[in-house]
């Protein structure tokens, strides 16, 4: 019996980068049922092609900001599977790196609504169901280094990271009284298709090796590295966990590393 046997999930943003290895490993864990929801038609298929048919999956198209959308995505999972166990917030966008005397509040609106409104409808959507059902369930939020501190996305993307760690904290309060586990991730730096622009121009100037060199293991991370840790929060294994932020960043978040301090 795998960790998620009889189970059922929903991951957005799975049609790239670290949903996509969420999908994976919980279909290597024998996941029963996978909802999969991302606004890119094309990835998401590809992503579905891709997976064993061990488990039943579903695929929708959707923006993840849609809160109608949303709801017609999480009737229809109940539709389909009669519960949910556990919720992969995960979709989210990056934005520009404009300095703070130079931002533009339609783009903050954008990113929050995807990043935080997207994780916050989908949260209290699947909770109602989750509350209703046997066993409760788990939800995990990607979120990053980036909503820790600064450095590591524009100011948008950093403060929209920080509500995520915040809103995981207050709803795990909130839930936990419904056997409804709460927690985050928070990803250095991973190789997806949000920063391959990073690695691709790297790549072109020979300095791959540069990148992540600021974090104690001395490099990016895989997207596997990061559902390894997603997996295990929304398992069982994590049953004493709720409310709390894992980074998974290769010690990055562990060390102020100011140049010349440690020679
Ligand atoms: N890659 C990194 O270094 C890194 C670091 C920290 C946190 N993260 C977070 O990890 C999560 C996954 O990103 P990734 O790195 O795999 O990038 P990615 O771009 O490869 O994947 C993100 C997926 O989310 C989808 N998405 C974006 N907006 C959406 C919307 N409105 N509705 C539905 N789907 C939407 C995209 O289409 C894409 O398939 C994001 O929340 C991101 O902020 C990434």
């Amino acid at each position: 019996m795998g960790r998620f046997s009889n189970k059922v999930a929903i991951i957005s943003g799975a049609g790239s980068g670290i949903g996509a290895a969420i999908a994976e490993r919980l279909c290597a864990e024998e996941i029963a049922g996978l909802v999969l929801l991302d606004k890119n038609a094309e990835g998401l298929k590809a992503v579905v092609d891709g997976l064993p048919t061990n488990a039943k999956i579903i695929s929708k198209v959707i923006d993840i900001a849609d809160e109608a959308a949303v709801t017609d995505a999480v009737e229809a999972t109940f539709d389909t599977f009669g519960r949910i166990d556990v919720l992969c917030n995960n979709a989210g966008i990056a934005c520009s790196r404009k300095l703070a005397d130079e931002q533009d509040l339609s783009e903050w609106q954008r990113v929050m609504a995807v990043n935080v409104y997207g994780c916050v409808a989908l949260t209290s959507q699947v909770a109602r169901i989750m509350s209703q059902q046997d066993g409760g369930g788990a939800i995990v939020n990607t979120a990053s280094v980036a909503g820790l501190r600064s450095g590591a996305g524009g100011n948008a993307y950093s403060a929209s990271k920080a509500a995520v760690i915040n809103f995981t904290q207050t709803a795990a309060c909130d839930l936990a009284s419904k056997h409804i586990r709460v927690n985050a991730v928070c990803p250095g730096l991973i190789e997806t298709g949000m920063t391959s622009p990073f690695f691709v121009i790297a790549r072109e100037k020979g300095v791959e090796h540069r990148l992540g060199e600021r974090c104690e293991l001395k490099r990016a991370g895989q997207p596997h590295e990061v559902a390894a840790a997603i997996a295990f929060l929304a398992s069982d294994d994590a049953s004493y966990i709720t409310g709390q932020a894992l980074a998974v960043d290769g010690g990055n978040s562990a060390s102020l590393n100011m140049p010349g301090m440690k020679v």
